[in-house]
């Protein structure tokens, strides 16, 4: 410090300054916190400015979640070694100095043998279509400021990447996600589509892969799908997937069994229903999966009233042929038989799916068949260095496929009021496809 102060000393003069200034300034009104007024929530001037600054405080992996309305709420979490008790988040319209403050709920989190603390704030009501900032507090200690923004129902651009399970310290991911919102500042939001690390228990790979999206997730929400690499433990077999469920807070579903593995959020004028695929998984741990969530489907799909319905699952609807294995016939997968019709019956407008590790662009499907309507639907191929060259033989239903033999791509979805476009691009920026739906 400049006057010889400690840093802990000033931050000290500085808390104290700060509850002066919160005990004698005037206040404007507490928002409403689950219809309440609370206390803790009550927007104090001046208090966060005083600590600019200091960025002391422990965040790892700060990131955003989307929540079911994008355009008023915002979900943010962090990691920490200390309990950080009475964790809070700051949060305000950039530029204003007013802010309001959300309590964080901080819970202790083992697994593979680490100990961390997670924490969670949900910032509400926020107002749509807004440039905002948000500052982690804990006691003295806090972080930078940092960007997020609502939606405003206006056209978006979002980032969509497949299976990014790497063996090579996440390496190959962290290149391709950070080259795709290098050549994407527009971004307003990722999603994962499932199988983001290889192992789910592995702490590792889960830091591995957040640091891969280091600078990026603290500004922009993520929509992760699980995968069934979410379900394995260290020694391969399956378990409940832990550890996604507690590092993404990821909209409720009203589920008691199944709360956050399938859920549903709006963006734009886009309803994307996330639906679980990993029934094979799951099933033994805990059964009704699948019967949960065909009950949910159809009534979360007519509910909306948004233009478009995007369906996002991990493994796909069809069943591909394996060149070495010419007894497995290709078709429709199980999945598509079961799931297919409903997406048929609710006007379902895209379906993109992932797992197989390869890009496939099979058009518009209706009855199970190739039609001018119908979903169109994705295979959204690979983000990772887990790659398997010459296994799949090509479907009947494929119109496009990524150049063999296969790298890694990503994708962006730009959704305007009267068309949705996919484009698929190599790590380069090459584009290897585009798909347009209009209406
Ligand atoms: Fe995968
Ligand atoms: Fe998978």
């Amino acid at each position: 410090m400049k006057n010889g102060l400690s840093r802990r000393h000033f931050l000290k003069l500085a808390g104290s300054t700060l509850l002066s200034l919160a005990a004698g300034c005037g206040f404007t009104a507490p928002p409403a916190v689950n219809g309440k007024l609370d206390e803790a929530a009550r927007p104090v001037r001046k208090l966060a400015r005083t600590l600019t600054g200091d960025t002391t405080l422990e965040a790892r992996f700060i990131r955003q979640i989307v929540t079911h309305d994008n355009r008023v709420s915002r979900t943010v979490m962090w990691q920490s070694d200390d309990a950080q008790a009475g964790a809070e988040v700051a949060w305000r319209l950039a530029g204003n100095e007013d802010f309001s403050i959300a309590p964080a709920t901080s819970e202790r989190y083992t697994d593979d043998q680490q100990d961390a603390y997670l924490h969670t704030a949900l910032l509400e009501p926020l107002v749509p279509g807004k440039t905002y900032e948000y500052r982690l507090l804990a006691g003295e200690q806090g972080s930078d400021w940092l960007p997020f923004a609502t939606d405003s129902d206006a056209p978006f651009t979002c980032l969509i990447f497949p299976d990014s399970q790497c063996s090579d310290g996440y390496v190959t991911w962290r290149e391709v996600a950070q080259d795709a919102v290098r050549r994407n500042p527009n971004a307003a939001f990722l999603i994962s589509m499932g199988d983001l690390v290889d192992n789910g228990e592995d702490h590792n790979q889960w830091e591995q892969w957040f640091a891969g999206l280091d600078g990026v997730l603290s500004r922009l929400p993520l929509a992760p799908v699980m995968g069934n690499h979410e379900t394995y433990t260290l020694d391969w077999q399956t378990r409940l997937p832990l550890a996604f469920l507690s590092l993404f807070s990821v909209p409720e579903n009203g589920s008691a069994a199944f709360g956050r593995y399938y859920y549903s959020f709006d963006y734009g004028d886009v309803h994307f229903a996330v639906v679980n695929t990993q029934m094979n998984e799951i099933d033994d741990l805990r059964p009704g999966l699948l019967a949960e969530q065909l009950a949910w489907l159809p009534r979360d799909l007519a509910a909306t009233t948004k233009k478009w319905k995007v369906v996002l699952m991990h493994r796909d609807v069809l069943r591909y042929g394996i060149h070495k294995r010419p007894d497995r016939k290709p078709g429709i997968d199980n999945l598509g038989r079961t799931f297919m019709p409903i997406f048929d019956e609710a006007g379902v407008d895209a379906v993109l799916t992932a797992h197989l590790h390869t890009y496939r662009d099979r058009g518009r499907l209706y009855d199970f068949r190739p039609a001018d309507r119908g979903p169109l639907y994705i295979l959204t191929g690979v983000a990772g260095n887990v790659r398997y060259p010459g296994l799949w033989v090509d479907h009947d239903f494929d119109k496009v496929i990524a150049p063999q033999p296969e790298t890694d791509n990503y994708l962006t979805l730009d959704a305007s009021p009267n068309e949705l476009i996919f484009r698929c691009f190599l790590p380069d920026g090459t584009l290897i496809d585009e798909a347009r739906l209009r209406k």
